[in-house]
């Protein structure tokens, strides 16, 4: 493709969507305008994406005029479970409770001035199959169709391309062609995507597509190779006070990793679990290579600790901020936010870069290209 296609990149946050965008083949894509309003991650996405026209502030307050020509494409990374129908039934008011909307309003605006997008991606958590009993879901895949689109998702988790378990749900809506299956396939159509596929209403399925995608090479990154030296590494001077709160199944993992003799890695979070009628906290760990999947840090106890077993005992520490890049695919020239807590805030929220890379060479850059050769 001569020319790269544009991109309007909403809820932009760090950037991470633009980045795997760029950096898809083919020449990849540019981001010609992009909008969050977090002061934080504003912040973060200006250090990171100089030359990019960014707009901060509440979606629901732009207007298409404050946006430049027209875009090949339209990514949305809206807020998790953030799609609620209010907004869709509800006016400008109501609207206002689901930011999805405000993007919609705004995808509306450029169709009605000929700028619409061919293509628009909209990235959730899993759950947005299930919120309101699946009509969030049905409602997103609706507006998609009456304005001209065909609908499908996919469900990507980054774990197939970096040592992080992180499944997403990737809604992609295209006008024209792209690369198409007969019906679902494995791993991208899930069980649980093919399960809301078939509660759409049946004038919201006659539009919808199975999309196509290769099925990546077998991932060779695990944990280990994303984490800092153990020498400069901040270990916890008391590693039972953490190591105690493991449920005996855990508990049993830790001690088989140190009696193994070999250097392990593993991955813990805190979690409240109720037994025996209360609350208590739990250490959850996992020796499979893998991180869990990164959360934004609401309280304490949502930071991840990194367990490294080796010479007959367990050493317990904090993931680090740019650990957490790492793990979403973010190379080490990244300007990160000078805060750690800000820096897990950005990398919790955001999209894995390499999950994007593939939806766009895979499927995203096949589309815009099929429809330039219409044009
Ligand atoms: C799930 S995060 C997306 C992060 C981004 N994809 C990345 O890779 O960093 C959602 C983002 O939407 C932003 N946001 C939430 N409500 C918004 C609104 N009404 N207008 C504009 N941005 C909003 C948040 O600040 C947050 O950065």
């Amino acid at each position: 493709m001569s020319i790269r296609p544009t991109v309007f990149e909403f809820f932009a946050g760090g950037g991470l969507a633009g980045l795997g965008l760029d950096g898809a083949g083919m020449g990849g894509m540019d981001v010609a305008f992009a909008n969050d309003m977090d002061s934080m991650k504003s912040a973060a996405f200006r250090a990171n994406h100089p030359g990019t026209a960014f707009r901060q502030g509440d979606i629901w307050a732009l207007t298409a005029a404050d946006l430049p020509g027209r875009p090949d494409l339209c990514w949305a990374s809206s807020p998790c479970q953030d799609v609620s129908l209010a907004g869709a039934r509800g006016g400008l008011e109501a609207g206002r409770s689901g930011a999805f909307w405000g993007f919609w309003k705004l995808i509306q605006e450029l169709q009605a001035q000929g700028r619409g997008p061919r293509v628009i991606v909209l990235e959730n958590v899993i759950g947005l199959l299930t919120s309101g009993q699946g009509r969030d879901f049905a409602a997103v895949c609706a507006a998609m169709v009456q304005a001209g689109y065909r609908v499908g998702a996919l469900e990507m988790d980054a774990a197939l391309w970096l040592p992080q378990s992180r499944p997403r749900l990737f809604v992609v809506a295209v006008q024209g062609e792209a690369p198409q299956a007969a019906g679902p396939i494995a791993p991208f159509h899930s069980p649980r995507v093919v399960a809301a596929h078939d509660r759409l209403p049946e004038a919201v399925r006659a539009a919808w597509a199975w999309w196509s995608l290769p099925t990546p090479p077998r991932r060779n990154l695990d944990l280990a190779a994303v984490l800092e030296p153990d020498e400069t590494a901040g270990w916890l001077d008391d590693p039972e006070a953490v190591l105690s709160l493991a449920a005996p199944l855990h508990r049993a993992r830790i001690a088989a990793a140190v009696a193994s003799g070999q250097r392990r890695v593993g991955a813990a979070y805190r979690r409240v679990r109720v037994e025996n009628g209360l609350k208590v906290q739990r250490l959850e760990v996992r020796f499979d290579g893998l991180a869990g999947c990164l959360r934004t840090p609401a309280g304490g106890s949502s930071r991840q600790y990194v367990v490294v077993c080796d010479q007959g005992r367990a050493r317990v520490r904090r993931l680090t901020g740019r650990e957490a890049a790492r793990l979403m695919g973010v190379s080490d020239d990244y300007r990160l936010p000078s805060s750690e807590s800000a820096t897990l805030k950005l990398m919790g929220d955001a999209v894995a870069v390499p999950v994007v890379r593939a939806l766009a060479q895979g499927l995203l850059l096949p589309a815009l290209q099929a429809s330039r050769a219409a044009a």
